[in-house]
């Protein structure tokens, strides 16, 4: 049998292009003692990995030059060396860009197929989901009444960033988004209350007139112009998540900071980076609390999937291009 996976072959400058990267056929691993190995179902791509292709220091280590890329998958075990999971299980693991892998038993975690549908361990059941549960919650110190605003608010977490906000009593939930029909999906789809295509104009113009009253939270996931209209329609005792910064990933020259951060003493404003991966205590509650209003229907998701090992790449690039609605999922 034969494995196809991606490998990293040179690091990107600016944009990612298709010869930094390379589709290397291996032999499909064989497990050893305590070991599984798992056919791979489904592969995340994240914007995060724009950062690991990088070799800068950072929270996660840049992927190694010549070897297979990490990342998020769902797999199915198809051969086990290890107590307490058996052929046929279904794990979620972080040897994702590959078609097989092993791994060690104590890094895959069994979910239920039965439960929901596999590809949303990925996404809003998953590490995106939890992103949104803990920023918006813990981060931005999210309560009953504030007026929310978010940005990538058609991707995995932004959508379900808003849509939390709703369903946990915000008086207002403002989108920004990179196409009038995912602008038309928050409104009509999603329930925000208002929602920008921030390719049509000014941010800031447009989000003062979406939140003429100004906003209690802003959750980042873009950096940029977005930060800087959000600074400026922050009231009293504002709270801003710091999530991601998207809008900088493929930049070659540092991006310019936003040049009113001297109303954050005015407001008292607060601006708070978070790694989701501080947060994996949540896990539980987020899963109890977020499960049962995905199963309903009351919070709802999207998933953007493109078929085929070999299409991972093309995905991934899509991700940053803003291809996608919901969660980015590669299907094999
Ligand atoms: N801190 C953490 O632990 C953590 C964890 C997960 C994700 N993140 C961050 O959260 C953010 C969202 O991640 P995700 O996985 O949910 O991705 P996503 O939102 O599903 O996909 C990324 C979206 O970003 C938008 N985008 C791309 N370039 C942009 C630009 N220049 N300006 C504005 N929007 C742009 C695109 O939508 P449009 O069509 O709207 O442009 C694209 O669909 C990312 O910044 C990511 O790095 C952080």
């Amino acid at each position: 049998m034969t494995n196809r996976e991606w490998h990293l072959v040179s690091r990107p400058v600016g944009w990612p292009k298709p010869e930094d990267f390379a589709l290397v056929e291996t032999p499909v691993p064989t497990p050893g003692e305590g070991q599984v190995l798992v056919r791979n179902k489904y592969l995340s791509v994240d914007p995060y990995m724009r950062g690991r292709m990088s070799a800068a220091k950072s929270y996660a280590a840049p992927y190694e030059l010549g070897k297979v890329m990490q990342g998020g998958a769902v797999g199915e075990v198809i051969a086990s060396n290890a107590e307490g999971i058996e052929t046929g299980d279904h794990v979620l693991h972080f040897f994702g860009w590959r078609e097989y892998g092993v791994l060690d038993a104590k890094n895959a975690v069994k979910v239920d197929p039965e439960a929901a549908p596999l590809s949303t361990y990925l996404g809003v059941l998953g590490m995106t989901g939890l992103t949104a549960y803990a920023g918006l919650l813990r981060t931005a110190s999210f309560k009953e009444g504030d007026i929310v605003f978010v940005s990538g608010a058609a991707g995995a977490v932004g959508s379900q960033v808003g849509q939390l906000a709703k369903l946990m009593g915000a008086s207002r939930v403002i989108g920004s988004a990179g196409s009038d029909d995912k602008v038309k999906l928050l409104v009509e789809e999603y329930g925000f209350d208002a929602a920008f295509n921030y390719k049509s104009g000014s941010v800031s113009e447009q989000l003062r007139a979406a939140a003429p009253d100004g906003i209690d939270v802003y959750f980042d996931n873009v950096g940029g112009d977005h930060l800087e209209a959000a600074i400026g329609s922050l009231r009293q005792g504002g709270r801003i998540a710091v999530c991601g910064m998207i809008s900088v990933y493929n930049n070659t020259e540092p991006a310019p900071g936003p040049r009113n951060l001297a109303r954050l003493i005015q407001t008292r404003g607060r601006i708070e980076g978070f790694l989701v991966g501080d947060h994996y205590d949540l896990q539980q509650e987020f899963v109890q609390k977020v499960g049962p209003w995905v199963a309903s229907g009351e919070l709802k998701y999207r998933e953007t999937v493109v078929e085929g090992i070999e299409n991972t790449l093309e995905a991934f690039l899509g991700v940053l291009r803003g291809d996608n609605i919901g969660k980015m999922i590669v299907k094999l």
